[in-house]
């Protein structure tokens, strides 16, 4: 028979209980010591007999106190750790019902929502929406449309030419370059219009960015004339703005038109007053148009004995302006979402 030492199994247990960090730990300290089968006391207990009468009193009563002892000890830890359980998952408590936050919603940049309102009504009027490059030839952005060789809007002060630059590619300064493009692989009768981005190396002010959108028109047919171009479009104004709008021709040059005329409409933002978007003035200028150089047909492979057709470039962000009133072209650009949330 082992010697029994009830004073050192307290102390060991007490330690481990101490030590236990949750209930599973707990758990195995309690069959350590009074486990059914192995539990070190349990054997103890289970010993007592084989003990010589004058000791098992004695150690029996002791041994029943060690036991009290630990089982007291287990629970009162136990207890314990339920109760954090308890509050950790209440403080981890998800309310599933709860409305979930909504992440804001972005919308179309004013300028995007023009350009699909015009493509709109031009497409109804049976234009089909053409694409171009915008990194450009300096052969369909100037030569092909009759610019001449020394014409300055081909210098380094007006246009964006990319660096080392063997091919002459450019950044577009007009939709117009697609004018050729599309006359170059198209039979007419033609009817298109070509919204997309162009650049100029310009002074920024009011009413002119470098970086802009453009909105080409082209119609080839044979018998087309300048009351076709401006029918076509004082009906794109009035649908456009919902109500009538004053337009006015003033003769113009455009070396890829011939007669060549600027575009303006009355300024809807001071009905005419003048103001700085149109720089006092009450006249908006919103394209440049013209009928077809018979120069461009030729270089686009078509006959101008048998074609003849209109062209118009308007921009863009003058007739969001327009629409709503704005005063500064720069507020397209400047990402404000004070500016932008509005529309
Ligand atoms: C042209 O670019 C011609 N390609 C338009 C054209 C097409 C004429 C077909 C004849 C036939 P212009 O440089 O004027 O033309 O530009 C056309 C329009 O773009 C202007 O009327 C104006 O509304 C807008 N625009 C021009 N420069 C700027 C600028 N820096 N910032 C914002 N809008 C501009």
């Amino acid at each position: 028979m082992p010697k029994i030492n009830l004073k050192k199994l307290k102390i060991e247990s007490k330690k481990e209980i101490e030590k236990a960090r949750d209930l599973k730990g707990l758990n195995e300290v309690f069959n350590r010591y009074l486990g059914k089968r192995d539990g070190e006391l349990t054997r103890i207990l289970r010993s007592l007999e084989k003990l010589p009468k004058t000791k098992r009193a004695k150690t029996g009563k002791e041994a029943n106190k060690l036991k009290d002892f630990i089982k007291q000890k287990i629970e009162a830890k136990s207890g314990k750790m339920r109760l954090i359980g308890a509050s950790a998952e209440k403080e981890e408590w998800i309310d599933v019902t709860v409305p979930g936050k909504r992440p804001p919603l972005g919308h179309l940049h004013p300028l995007t929502q023009i350009k699909r309102k015009a493509e709109e009504i031009f497409g109804n009027m049976g234009f089909s929406i053409v694409e171009g490059p915008e990194v450009e030839t300096e052969w369909y952005n100037f030569d092909a449309l009759n610019f001449p060789k020394e014409h300055p809007a081909r210098d380094l002060i007006d246009t964006f030419w990319l660096k080392n630059n063997r091919l002459k590619l450019i950044l577009r300064t007009h939709t117009s370059s697609v004018q050729i493009r599309y006359m170059e692989k198209n039979n007419p009768p033609l009817r298109i219009i070509v919204p997309g981005r162009v650049f100029r190396r310009e002074a920024t002010d009011a009413s002119h960015e470098i970086n802009f959108y453009h909105l080409e028109g082209l119609m080839v047919d044979k018998d087309i004339s300048a009351a076709n171009f401006k029918a076509i479009i004082q009906e794109f104004y009035r649908k456009f703005f919902g109500k009538p709008v004053k337009v006015r021709f003033i003769p113009s040059f455009f070396p890829f038109v011939e007669p060549g005329f600027q575009v303006d409409i009355s300024c809807l933002n001071c009905q005419g007053q003048g103001c700085s978007a149109c720089q006092q003035s009450g006249w908006m200028e919103m394209m440049g148009a013209g009928m077809v150089h018979p120069n461009v047909l030729k270089s686009s492979g078509l006959n101008p004995k048998f074609w003849q057709g209109f062209a118009f470039g308007m921009g863009l962000e003058r007739l969001v302006m327009m629409k709503y009133k704005i005063n500064d072209i720069r507020l397209f650009y400047g990402g404000d979402l004070r500016f932008l949330t509005q529309f």
